[in-house]
């Protein structure tokens, strides 16, 4: 697996663009992001936040939002998605992914806001994590979603993932996909920066 540098996160962001070509930025939240996602949550709308996070919360709790802003605690990362409205950078998608080593599959979830849906982003998104998954190491994509949630289960389809029954809950179905395309297929950040830690490593042991 590739180990990331988690003492400077920014150079892990990428450009994304929206299907009308409006560039966005993804990258790893910070702690002055804390007010700014908080408020994110706050503004999606009841349907978004439960779909997102199967139950009814108001806003990320305590321990959670800790959790999110802990970016590598146990292979659990958060990204953000933001955009400059009116001089301020601000968020309009997150993901959290979680990168288990012994099934080597990345496992994420994500939001847009609601005003932002239908615009790409997801989609763009979902191909960024598979770009960052492949640079860790990953050989599958993952994540559960509710089996009412038809957008989710959409955009899944699309973007090339199968569907089986959740071993645990009946109210969720999971989608799966094998990453095939290598990284540099879909260039990111953290793709040029695993290409070079492997050559870093790889002289140290010619020489
Ligand atoms: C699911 C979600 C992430 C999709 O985000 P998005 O940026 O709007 O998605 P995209 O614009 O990339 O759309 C991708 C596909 O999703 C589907 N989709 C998007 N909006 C839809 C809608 N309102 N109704 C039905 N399908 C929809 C379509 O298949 C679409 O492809 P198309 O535009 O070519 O038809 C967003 O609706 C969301 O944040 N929902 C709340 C949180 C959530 O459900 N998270 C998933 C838990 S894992």
């Amino acid at each position: 697996m590739t180990v990331l540098r988690l003492e400077d996160l920014k150079q892990y962001s990428d450009t994304l663009r929206t299907r009308h070509g409006e560039a966005l930025n993804v990258r790893f939240v910070e702690p002055r992001d804390t007010e700014e996602l908080q408020h994110y949550v706050r503004s999606l709308t009841t349907r978004s936040r439960y779909n997102r996070f199967f139950g009814a919360i108001s806003e990320l709790p305590k321990g959670l939002l800790g959790e999110f802003l802990d970016v590598g605690a146990r292979e659990r990362f958060t990204v953000v998605v933001t955009k400059l409205v009116d001089g301020f950078e601000t968020i309009v998608a997150e993901a959290r992914y979680a990168f288990h080593a012994e099934t080597a599959t990345l496992e994420f979830g994500l939001s847009v806001d609601d005003r932002w849906q239908g615009h790409g982003i997801a989609t763009a998104l979902v191909k960024n994590l598979e770009c960052r998954a492949a640079a860790l190491g990953a050989e599958h994509l993952a994540g559960d979603t509710l089996r009412s949630n038809q957008t989710m289960i959409s955009l899944a389809r699309k973007s090339g993932f199968a569907f089986v029954n959740h071993p645990d809950d009946w109210k969720l179905v999971r989608f799966d996909k094998g990453i095939s395309v290598s990284p540099t297929d879909i260039p990111c950040a953290s793709s040029h920066l695993a290409a070079l830690s492997r050559q870093v490593a790889g002289a140290s042991v010619v020489l």
